[in-house]
């Protein structure tokens, strides 16, 4: 991190969109992005009027917010269904032969779905849980790979009023048990399996077994997806081409009003188990698609894709809702990037034209790594805009991407935001910022992003802090589901009316933000967030382990990668097996992300006196391999003495 923070320090290159990327670009001078932005602060009631008069109401709203913090409700008394605007709208405007979802699954299998035909399938799929009694406010936990239904499923729960919760593909049994029970879910969707680097992964199993422990599930929808071997419960379970092929593809939407609940996301805290991310209609929609507008730049004519999976926010926000609610036509990708090869995107890129392509940071490294060979062999000249998102982009991977996939001619938009966001707060308008590697520039419309010091204070030009939004904005999250004093308290509780976000960072002297990284115990490793607390509450589970302390390390691709410090119980002896045995029960309890890259098992962590395990030594001993901080309250020295030794051997 302290490189990235140098790196940053010395970036002075500069790059501007060009004229021809200008001149048709929706916003296409800083003076027009620096008056509406003023416009976005000064009255946000006119800016985000005019913005979610785009959209599809029902019923006009009386007031545009109500601010009682933390508490916002937005187009107050408006009403809307968000399944419509994505769909419906775009077909009754005569677009329903538009390509909205253009399909590729990692063996080879495609498909192309109309808005039409996505209507279609939207409206079968609203009836199918209608019949099995699915209604308004109820919870549907979806958990499927990557295919058009797992979009389908989002919008169908939207049409209907429920509320989905996407759980990513890769999380285990348990995680599915623990979101099933805070959630209190009374519908599964989800698919026999997913095609992963070859092999399928046996999702029907995983959720058989979370619902071996939660009776809560009444139906279960299973889309055939890899035809592998798998039980249905009979009653429970249907299949999904069955139950579509005998709904009507008619069904009508009925309004909901603004603030009805759209989805809960389950994202890491710095502390216990991950917390339902709640997010509501109107102004969640309005600020999905008034980035994709803007950020994006997205036009009728563009072919866009975003490689994010819809288990993790940036498949909500820039897959499912803000892309179709412009009407635009995007690519959609089942497998891994680097299946069969890491030749994949490129081809893909070439076979479909995609004109914006939005990736993370962790995905470019692991490109460079595999090589120039790999891009080059495509022609990727139909693209014309790149994004990043999910963590602080190093400069050598932000110049790679420009020249190797942009071609020197794409302006990238590093989009920093959050599952709590709902949309992107900070990124280059693509038309008119200048972007620089390493930075994701200036605030979007209605963003009030400030840098504040532990009194609250504004810091100065490229003095580090706290980022901190002062405003309410349309896609913030409505509250953590179940439990608002975690809400308060974890987002509400440092400076009275203002968000607090949890990342460390720095403004420049031309008003660039520049992301340092987390400032809790939350990790980021290859761009997915991860809760130290998790991951040790999972060591702690195993019968073998007495305590534990996990740690984030830089890593060249990653970004960063766990690591485990754990103490046995007596008699328990410390192998190379039980390490592994360690990293496997992790990935068990939570999924493959969360398995330690090293676990170490030592007779003791290091404590202070008053015994609080000393994290902050642990991350530099993995991270330079000695301690040279301040150790003076650490209880006993020898401790991090053996550590140091047993790190380096
Ligand atoms: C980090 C992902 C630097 C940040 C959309 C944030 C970033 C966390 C960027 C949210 C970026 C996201 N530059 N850091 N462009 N984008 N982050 O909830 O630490 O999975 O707080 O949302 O990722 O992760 P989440």
């Amino acid at each position: 991190m302290s490189q990235n923070i140098e790196n940053h320090l010395i970036e002075d290159r500069e790059f501007l969109p060009s004229e021809e990327f200008r001149s048709k670009a929706r916003i296409s001078s800083m003076e027009q992005y620096n008056e509406m932005y003023k416009e976005s602060i000064e009255q946000p009631d006119v800016f985000w009027a005019r913005e979610a008069n785009e959209l599809q109401w029902s019923k006009p709203w009386d007031e545009v917010l109500d601010w009682q913090p933390p508490n916002a409700k937005w187009f107050v008394g408006g009403e809307l269904n968000v399944a419509e605007n994505c769909v419906d709208r775009h077909v009754a405007a005569g677009r329903g032969d538009k390509a909205a979802i253009i399909w590729e699954g990692e063996p080879g299998d495609k498909l192309t779905l109309s808005y039409k035909q996505l209507q279609d399938e939207v409206c079968k799929m609203a009836n199918v849980l209608e019949s099995r009694g699915v209604e308004k406010g109820q919870r549907v936990l979806i958990y499927m790979p990557m295919i058009p239904e797992a979009s389908i499923a989002m919008l169908a729960c939207a049409r209907i009023g429920a509320i989905h919760s996407v759980v990513f593909g890769g999380f285990s049994a348990e995680s599915i048990l623990d979101r099933l029970e805070d959630c209190k879910a009374e519908a599964v969707i989800t698919a026999d399996g997913g095609w992963r680097r070859g092999s399928i992964v046996p999702l029907k199993a995983s959720v058989d077994a979370a619902l071996e422990k939660y009776a809560g599930v009444k139906t279960c929808v299973v889309v055939k997806r890899t035809e592998n071997e798998i039980d249905m419960v009979a009653g429970r379970d249907v299949w999904w081409h069955e139950m579509a092929a005998v709904a009507s593809n008619e069904h009508e939407a009925k309004s909901f009003d603004s603030e009805t609940p759209l989805f809960i996301l389950y994202t890491s805290g710095s502390t216990g188990k991950p917390k339902g991310i709640l997010h509501s209609s109107g102004g969640y929609l309005t600020g999905a698609y008034t980035t994709c507008k803007y950020i994006f730049d997205m036009r009728e004519e563009d072919v866009y894709w975003c490689t994010a999976d819809v288990g993790w926010i940036t498949g909500h926000s820039y897959i499912t809702y803000g892309p179709l609610a412009m009407g635009a036509t995007q690519l959609m990708y089942e497998g891994a990037p680097n299946f069969p090869d890491f030749g994949r995107f490129w081809q893909m890129i070439e076979a479909y034209k995609v004109s914006i392509f939005y990736t993370a940071p962790t995905a470019i490294r692991a490109f460079i790594k595999a090589g120039d060979a790999f891009p080059e062999a495509n022609d990727l000249s139909s693209l014309r805009l790149l994004g990043t998102v999910g963590e602080p982009i190093n400069p050598e991977a932000w110049m790679w991407y420009y020249n190797k996939i942009g071609g020197g001619r794409c302006p990238i938009v590093d989009t920093w935001w959050q599952t709590e966001t709902g949309a992107i707060m900070i990124a280059p308008l693509p038309g008119c910022t200048p972007i620089k590697p390493g930075t994701c520039t200036q605030p979007f419309f209605g963003v009030e992003a400030v840098i504040l010091d532990e009194e609250g204070e504004e810091v100065g030009a490229n003095e580090g802090g706290r980022l901190m939004i002062r405003k309410p904005w349309p896609s913030m999250l409505r509250g953590i589901y179940g439990d608002p004093q975690r809400f308060q308290e974890t987002y509400w509780n440092d400076f009275e009316g203002i968000y607090t976000v949890g990342d460390g960072a720095r403004r420049d002297e031309k008003g660039n933000f520049w992301i340092v990284g987390r400032l809790d115990d939350v990790l980021n490793v290859s761009g997915h967030r991860l809760g130290t607390a998790e991951v040790e509450s999972a060591l702690v589970a195993h019968p073998t382990v007495a305590e534990a302390a996990v740690v984030g390390r830089p890593h060249e691709i990653k970004g960063q990668a766990v690591v485990a410090f754990v103490t046995l119980k007596q008699g328990i002896e410390a192998t190379a097996e039980l390490e592994k045995e360690l990293r496997n029960h992790v990935g068990q309890v939570i999924g493959a992300i969360a398995k330690p890259d090293e676990v170490y098992c030592t007779p003791v962590l290091p404590k202070t006196r008053s015994g609080k395990i000393m994290r902050r030594l642990l991350k530099e001993l993995v991270a330079t391999g000695e301690v040279t901080g301040n150790v003076t309250t650490l209880e006993d020295f020898t401790v991090i003495e053996d550590l140091q030794k047993k790190i380096k051997s």
